[in-house]
């Protein structure tokens, strides 16, 4: 058996003006993953997600389905006209459409998992991997930045622009851990409908919006100093300042709004939404000492669920 996993991710700071071309950091969130196994299997390509209630036959899939989606490029990519009998598994514990990458990380697992079964080990580079899962994540929101493939693939924080011909991928390593709470407002939200949403936006008022992505890469780059110098009152004041642009671009919501008043008001360092907003997550700076007040507060605010994790 073979088998892959990947995390799920947060928009630490940039996430729609980087779709713009501005700089944005993400980073994984190790303790949520995605898992993919292949096994050696009989009459065609089978595949199965027990969370879901899926089992499919490749040969059956509708062109949009997730997964044979992912299996599909993988079979380009490697020049097969046809793959051999085996059956793909798939589970994750990453909520779905929470701005946590969880189809990003599927397909990463899904992309990995399988062209190491192919022993195509030339695909199953982080770098290969990456690419792969954004030619599918494409087919979903239209006009990804790629930040979201390339955190899930690469598994470590990143400083990302979206360029030509290549996107700049950097990754990096945080000084002092970074102690964050993700707060589930518990409204699922559509990241190709906010960002269809913003685009609208910027194209009745481009000066307006082109204003504020600029606001939103100075903060990442000023929050990139701020990560490597171990600055986390610093990174707190950013992340509140990034909010209030997101708020500007009409991205962020009521609920949102409350948790990141709750965490705030109880303690935090900073706080905003993560990813593409209207619904989701949002994420809150703490400390040691704070981390248990602030997570009270949110729940007591109304989130759904508070996931803890230290960005190190
Ligand atoms: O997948 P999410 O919800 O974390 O949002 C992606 C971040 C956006 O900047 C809104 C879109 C993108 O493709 O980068």
């Amino acid at each position: 058996m073979i088998k892959a996993t990947a995390p799920g991710k947060i928009i630490l700071f940039g996430e729609h003006a980087v779709v713009y071309g501005r700089p944005a950091i993400a980073v994984p969130v190790s303790q949520v993953r995605a898992t993919a196994t292949v096994v050696p299997g009989e009459g065609g390509v089978r595949l199965v997600a027990p969370d879901l209630g899926l089992q499919l036959l490749l040969e059956e899939a509708p062109e949009e389905e997730a997964l044979a989606a992912a299996v599909r490029q993988v079979q380009r990519a490697a020049g097969l006209t046809n793959l051999p009998d085996l059956t793909i598994t798939v589970y994750s514990d990453i909520p779905i459409a929470s701005g946590l990458g969880s189809g990003a990380a599927i397909t990463a697992a899904v992309v990995r998992a399988l062209a190491k079964y192919l022993r195509r080990f030339d695909l199953s580079s982080d770098d290969r991997v990456s690419a792969l899962t954004y030619e599918v994540e494409k087919f979903y929101h239209g006009t990804p930045s790629g930040i979201d493939n390339s955190v899930v693939a690469f598994e470590q924080p990143i400083y990302f622009v979206r360029r030509q011909p290549q996107n700049l991928v950097e990754t990096f390593s945080v000084t002092t851990p970074l102690r964050l709470l993700i707060g589930d407002t518990g409204l699922r939200s559509s990241t190709k409908a906010a960002v269809m949403d913003v685009r609208r936006q910027w194209e009745a008022s481009p000066t307006t919006f082109e204003t504020l992505f600029d606001g939103c890469g100075r903060i990442t780059d000023m929050a990139r100093a701020a990560i490597a110098a171990g600055n986390v009152t610093a990174i707190g004041r950013l992340m509140d300042e990034n909010h209030a642009l997101l708020q500007a671009m009409t991205v962020s919501s009521a609920e949102l709004n409350r948790l990141v008043a709750a965490a705030r008001h109880s303690g935090a360092l900073g706080a905003k939404l993560s990813g593409a907003g209207r619904g989701g997550n949002m994420i809150a700076l703490v400390t040691a000492e704070t981390e248990t007040i602030v997570r009270d507060a949110l729940m007591a605010a109304g989130a759904r669920s508070v996931l803890a994790t230290v960005i190190q």
